[in-house]
């Protein structure tokens, strides 16, 4: 049962309330007014640091509550007008109300609270590199499409709500898909979307020739069929069945470029994935030899620059997708010193050390879950001198991270990326060594 709340309110109440932070969930946490700080928290939405804000009370749990903003009464000084017209009430970004500089100074100081159980020395935690155009710099997102007769409505889901709030460009994206959302609402058409049923919308950006793919499948999966991949080419023409294998995507990368069918995961924002692959190449040091073993490995975003450089790799990706154009991309710009291997990487990582496999480094990019306990585990047994860790998620890299260092590796850096501006969502590189 939950325990049953000491503070003075109820939902609905109408609170003043002085913002001191963001918190890790993207939300303004601040005190009441006449509390003491620490006393009570209060956690509201699109509240910035120093606002003095009225808010109304929507849930109350023993040490801290829940509120919606109602009034600004006196502005922080990080707060600024939001440059989207919808940001109050798009669920798709959270911190457009915070000048850029406030946004990094607030990341920094939430990963450094988050990440607190995993170092004791907070300096080894880099400031946040910067992404290098705080807007449009997306170069894939997902959008919400609903029809209505032979209309197309695309937009995003309402903040904490399944309603669609309809835009006409998004200012995250990159300009090749920000304005180009009436070109994809028109590729939806005659498409089969149910009527009044949310659609989820994956697009993708061919930064090189202009071409957007999109792909759309129904928020009730079960229920209604997905719609195929379609591209809109570059001089606006609509290609139905794409041929992908023929005519990839492509991104720059490390002074290459790296092909890929859409459906295979990239980097949303190109220009920090420069800095985040340079980054990576400096932690992994590689030299001809060095045997690195790399788990969730993609197309070769990391694996190529490492083994360009001579680091013998064994790239592990499981995706039936991206493990294909993993080899094709390593054999257009080799031979390079790289094996691919398609499996799940628990099950890669028990046949390596079923076979007595060690390796100099590991590296390991997973998604948002991180890479779990049973996984963490076993890369602390290869005898790495060092383990690389790219996460998106702090929370889940502190979980990881205990267990690496329950097995003697210990984070001497983390680097924290702005990969995803006006968002609380960071990128982070983490270097465990073993002493
Ligand atoms: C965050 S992405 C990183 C990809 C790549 N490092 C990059 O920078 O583009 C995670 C990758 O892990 C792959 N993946 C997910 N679960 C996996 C698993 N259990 N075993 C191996 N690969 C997995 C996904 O297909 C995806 O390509």
């Amino acid at each position: 049962m939950a325990a049953k709340s000491a503070l003075p309110f109820s939902v609905g109440d109408e609170l003043t309330v002085r913002f001191e932070t963001m918190a890790a969930s993207g939300a303004g946490k601040g005190t009441p007014e006449g509390m003491a700080v620490g006393e009570c928290s209060v956690f509201t939405d699109r509240a910035a640091p120093g606002d003095v804000a009225r808010v109304r009370v929507t849930g109350i749990k023993k040490r801290f509550v829940n509120a919606d903003l109602v009034e600004v009464i006196e502005p922080g000084p990080d707060r600024v007008a939001a440059p989207c017209p919808v940001f109050e009430t798009c669920g798709s970004c959270h911190w457009q109300h915070l000048t850029y500089d406030a946004q990094l100074a607030q990341k920094h100081e939430v990963a450094s609270y988050q990440l607190k159980r995993l170092i004791d020395d907070p300096s080894i935690l880099t400031p946040v590199a910067p992404s290098p155009s705080p807007l449009g710099y997306r170069v894939r997102g997902e959008l919400t499409a609903v029809r209505t007769g032979a209309t197309i409505r695309l937009g995003f889901r309402r903040h904490r709500s399944h309603d669609l709030i309809q835009v006409e460009r998004c200012p995250l994206f990159l300009p090749g898909l920000a304005d180009r959302f009436d070109a994809i609402a028109r590729a939806l058409v005659d498409r089969g979307l149910a009527e009044d049923q949310p659609y989820r919308v994956r697009i993708f950006l061919d930064e090189a020739t202009g071409r957007i793919a999109l792909a759309a499948e129904s928020h009730e999966r079960a229920s209604y069929p997905d719609v195929a991949m379609v591209v809109i080419d570059g001089d606006g023409r609509l290609v139905e069945n794409p041929e992908l294998d023929e005519r990839p995507f492509s991104m720059a990368v490390d002074g290459r470029t790296i092909r890929f069918h859409p459906h295979c995961f990239t980097q949303i924002n190109p220009a920090v994935n420069e800095r985040l692959v340079a980054d990576a190449v400096e932690t992994v040091a590689p030299e001809k030899g060095l045997r690195v073993l790399e788990l969730y490995s993609g197309i070769g975003n990391f694996s190529i620059p490492l083994a360009a450089r001579g680091a013998k790799v064994l790239a592990v990706e499981s995706s039936p997708v991206s493990h294909p154009w993993a080899e094709k991309n390593a054999a257009e710009h080799g031979p390079l010193p790289i094996t691919h291997d398609g499996r799940d990487a628990f099950q890669a990582c028990r046949g390596l050390l079923e076979n007595d496999a060690t390796y100099d480094v590991v590296f390991t990019d997973p998604p948002r879950v991180g890479m779990g306990p049973m996984v963490s585990e076993i890369v602390s047994l290869f005898e790495a001198r060092r383990i690389v860790y790219v996460s998106c998620h702090p929370q889940n890299l502190v979980r990881d991270g205990l267990i690496l260092r329950a097995h003697g590796y210990h984070p001497t850096q983390i680097r924290l990326y702005d990969m995803f501006p006006q968002t609380f969502h960071m990128e982070s590189l983490a270097v465990f060594e073993k002493f």
